[in-house]
């Protein structure tokens, strides 16, 4: 977990016309933080937003860097977890930007995991009409996912992300050593995000992941490799589709299941994003199985590094156990991925080849499922 600093980042351009930036992944890439915005955004005033947790990790080494560029920040701090994605604390995040007369040229700073880079980004969108901001994400699936591609917002009483905006970050700054302190389980629900982009469009990226996960989880230069492989591929689908008219949907490969899983735990900590998304792909593998799209090996290779690495991959190990199949079913088709009764799936002819499937039929699903929640007795 401890390797040296690289001397210099590996950068990856998010190709948006006007509105193009670069995510940079190396470690110790925060000591350049105040530099780097000072470079995009010249005498701007800072406010950095982050949650409890990382604030007493790595807020002030943050601070630190952006006082020896001679930049002036203040900053907003937030409770942790999920529930900060909400009205009350949106309000407390733009009050804290007015009290401290952040204006339309200045800059704000989401420093945490998903939640803040969702919740900062969408205060920014709002702000003054918009404001600019960078994402200097600290957990992994914030790296490889949520920091990239300009989804922002907060959960509504009705469903999650349900109230938010498109707004791109003017730089993503990927410190690999804000990992460091990451909890396990955290680090390897980040991973399931890793694994998505082998098994939805990068077949050789997939087969390195089997031989070189250890290396990853252990922090060696394959973590960095991973991240960026990552970022490019994200980067390169947001650049031809960015509002998700089409082929961004990809992205949700493993979310419908997930969701509901998610859903059905109260989007508790008894299921992580990244554990339903590593059971909700393992579950999409074998349904497309199951519909002939691919054969069983491909199915059983899934599951079998998704286990090797510890996320679950079956039913009976979401803790507590999950509702019956026509409730799962029912909650997908509250998802924004239903049309007409009808269900969106992200379904595979085999790793690295995903496609969307527009027209599910929920009676399939529910027969698959009755199946393996049947398997778990
Ligand atoms: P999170 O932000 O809640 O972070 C997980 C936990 O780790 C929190 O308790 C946090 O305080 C802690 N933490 C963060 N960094 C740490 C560090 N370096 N060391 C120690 N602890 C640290 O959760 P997450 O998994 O990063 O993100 C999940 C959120 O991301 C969800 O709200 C999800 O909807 C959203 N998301 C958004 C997108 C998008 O495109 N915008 C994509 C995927 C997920
Ligand atoms: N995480 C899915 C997306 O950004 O589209």
């Amino acid at each position: 977990m401890t390797a040296p600093l690289s001397r210099e980042p590996i950068l990856v351009n998010v190709a948006l016309g006007e509105r193009t930036y670069d995510i940079a992944i190396g470690r110790g890439l925060i000591a350049s933080l105040g530099a780097r915005a000072g470079a995009l955004k010249p005498g701007a005033r800072i406010a950095i937003v982050s949650d409890a947790t990382v604030a007493g990790l790595h807020l002030s080494a943050v601070e630190t860097a952006l006082a020896e560029a001679g930049v002036d920040a203040t900053r907003i701090v937030v409770a942790a977890g999920e529930g900060a994605k909400s009205f009350a604390i949106l309000e407390q995040v733009c009050d804290g930007l007015l009290e401290a007369k952040i204006e339309r040229g200045d800059l704000v700073i989401a420093l945490g995991g998903g939640v803040i880079g969702d919740l900062a980004g969408f205060a920014a969108a709002v702000l003054r009409r918009g404001l600019d901001f960078v994402q200097v994400p600290t957990t992994l699936l914030a790296q490889v996912d949520s920091a990239v591609g300009g989804k922002t917002g907060i959960n509504a009483r009705h469903g999650k992300n349900l109230i938010g905006a498109f707004h791109q970050p003017i730089l993503v700054i990927a410190d690999t050593a804000l990992l460091d302190t990451l909890p396990d389980r955290e680090f390897r629900a980040g991973y399931a995000e890793i694994a998505k982009y082998g098994l939805l469009g990068d077949a050789a990226f997939f087969a390195w992941l089997e031989t070189h996960a250890s290396d990853v989880f252990a922090g060696g230069p394959g973590r960095e490799h991973a991240i960026a492989t990552s970022c490019r591929m994200k980067a390169a689908i947001v650049a031809r589709d960015e509002r998700e008219a089409g082929e961004r949907a990809l992205l949700n490969l493993g979310h419908t299941f997930g969701h509901a899983l998610e859903a059905a735990v109260g989007f508790s900590d008894r299921l992580l994003h990244g554990e339903a998304v590593a059971l909700g792909m393992t579950l999409a593998f074998q349904f497309s199985e199951r519909l002939r799209l691919l054969p069983a090996p491909e199915a059983e290779r899934v599951a079998r590094h998704l286990t090797g690495v510890g996320l679950p991959t079956r039913l009976s190990e979401v803790p507590g156990g999950c509702p019956d199949a026509d409730r799962l079913v029912d909650l997908m088709a509250q998802d924004k991925k239903v049309r007409r009764g009808r269900l969106t799936f992200i379904l595979a002819r085999g790793v690295g080849a995903a496609f969307i499937a527009p027209d599910v039929d929920p009676a399939e699903v529910r027969a698959f499922l009755a199946e393996k929640l049947a398997e778990r007795c």
